[in-house]
């Protein structure tokens, strides 16, 4: 049966949708943004499972047949629309998990409260991923409501912040419910406002934990400095024989014996992308950068591995000079990997690498996600440049992104279905930093897009 409102796809009637549904959708993204669901720290696990509950609850609601389920760590959510046996079965791929955020570092509002500026909404996860997230489903609700022919499933994780440790073996567990033709994927940014972008791949990852001690407690410098050791000051050094900070090359042998360049067709692209270093350091406040020339940029942050420090802790932090000599140090390192690298070789050789510089140093491996290559060819790609199209008025390009979701490559390999990626974030947004915003130009395209794909891909039928 037709809606009472709205009949028909077209723009005009998705776009009088949009405006009518505005304020429940940042209604409900107020609702998820002010749980703070920061799976990495313990202290906010139970809002892990509220905001889980909270999603769950508005999935039924809305009349799918909804299911939490346990993964040994945060819940994973999966909710079924479900039109015809016979239709294809699309699942759409999100997380409800943020990262960490405290007003110190620079917010100019709480960041678990949702603040709404005109077109914009401040708050941790307003981009990444809830936003995105809402404007998926209602892109659903609104396919759902006209009849499109299409099953649509929806799979929100709750430990993509943390590496999505038990995502693989939970999907694994149930398949028989979560069986699907095609995956999409809304978890990624654009080259900017002005250029809708897709990832033809993205990067894989493999963290570290190091750390150095070398006494109990802090030691008055006077009496002990000259003799004792500085576990801060090891870090830096193995950290500087690990990589060069200025140039990022990275110095462990072997580090890059599996990269593959990009190919030529993807230079191409690169150069075609409306990638520009001035918006780039605009849009991440940049002051400089080890590299100036934008293709230079875009292979490095997009197609090269690296070596990076996210943190060195140890020692005194507070105001003036406190001569101390501390006792341990830790440091949070990663390495970004590109497609054909192997995170457990890489894993065993910055292992083995730290130990030989420094053999008290302890390693932690952190869970690894290996990079991956997407499709940019075939009916699918092709219905979502079409759709972003419809949305946006502007076709997207597709190059690889730097970024990383451990939960791709499980969904390929255990559900073997292809994934795409319709992304909804911009550089200015914010990833990870304070002041993380979305806005409402983004979400009403991500709901027309959504929708528009929904319908096309249905109307492909199954057997693609
Ligand atoms: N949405 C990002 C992934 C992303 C970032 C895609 C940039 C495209 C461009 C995701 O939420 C994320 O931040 N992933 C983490 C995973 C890590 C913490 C295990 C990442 O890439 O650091
Ligand atoms: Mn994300
Ligand atoms: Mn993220």
């Amino acid at each position: 049966m037709a809606s009472p409102i709205h009949k028909g796809f077209t723009r005009k009637s998705l776009l009088d949708y949009s405006e009518s549904q505005r304020g429940s959708y940042e209604k409900t993204l107020r609702e998820l943004v002010e749980i703070p669901s920061v799976s990495a720290d313990p202290k906010h696990h139970t809002d892990v499972s509220s905001v889980v509950s909270q999603a769950a609850a508005l999935m039924t609601q809305l009349g799918a047949e909804t299911r939490v389920l346990e993964t040994g760590g945060h819940p994973l959510l999966h909710a079924r629309f479900d039109h015809d046996p016979d239709a294809p079965t699309i699942t759409v791929y999100n997380h409800l998990d943020v990262q960490p955020a405290e007003l110190a570092e620079g917010w100019r509002s709480d960041p678990f409260k949702f603040t709404k500026d005109r077109d914009r909404y401040w708050g941790r996860g307003t981009t990444d991923d809830k936003g995105p997230a809402l404007a998926a489903l209602w892109g659903a609700k609104y396919a759902i409501a006209h009849d499109a022919p299409v099953n649509i499933h929806f799979l929100w994780e709750a430990e993509e912040e943390i590496g999505s440790p038990h995502f693989e073996s939970t999907i694994k567990k149930h398949t028989e419910r979560m069986k699907t033709d095609s995956i999409v994927v809304s978890d990624t940014v654009w080259v900017s406002r002005e250029q809708p972008a897709c990832p033809a791949g993205l990067r894989g990852l493999q963290g570290f934990r190091i750390s150095l001690e070398t006494g109990a407690t802090d030691q008055h410098s006077g009496t002990a400095g000259g003799a004792a050791r500085n576990p801060v000051a090891e870090l830096c050094q193995l950290i500087a024989a690990c990589f060069d900070a200025r140039t990022g090359e990275v110095k462990i042998p072997g580090f890059y014996d599996d990269v593959v360049e990009p190919t030529e067709a993807e230079l191409a692209d690169l150069q075609k992308s409306g990638f520009t270093t001035e918006a780039f350091m605009r849009d991440h406040e940049f002051k400089s950068l080890r590299v100036e020339d934008p293709v230079e940029i875009m292979k490095r942050i997009w197609c090269a591995p690296t070596f990076e420090v996210h943190g060195i802790s140890g020692g005194y932090q507070g105001p003036g000079v406190k001569t101390i000599v501390p006792p341990r140090a830790t440091a949070i390192v990663s390495c970004r990997l590109v497609p054909n690298m192997d995170t457990d070789k890489i894993a065993r050789l910055v292992e083995s690498f730290v130990k030989e510089q420094n053999p008290d140093a302890e390693v932690e491996i952190e869970h690894g996600l290996p990079a991956y290559r997407g499709r940019i060819d075939g009916p699918h790609p092709d219905a979502i440049r079409a759709a972003m199209r419809f949305a946006f008025e502007k076709d997207p390009v597709f190059v690889r992104e730097g970024g990383s979701i451990g939960a791709v490559v499980s969904m390929e390999n255990v559900l073997d279905a292809p994934v795409f990626f319709l992304g909804l974030s911009l550089p200015e947004h914010g990833y990870h930093a304070p002041n993380e915003n979305f806005d409402w130009r983004q979400a009403e395209g991500g709901m027309l897009a959504f929708a528009d794909y929904f319908r096309r891909v249905g109307e492909m039928g199954r057997g693609r």
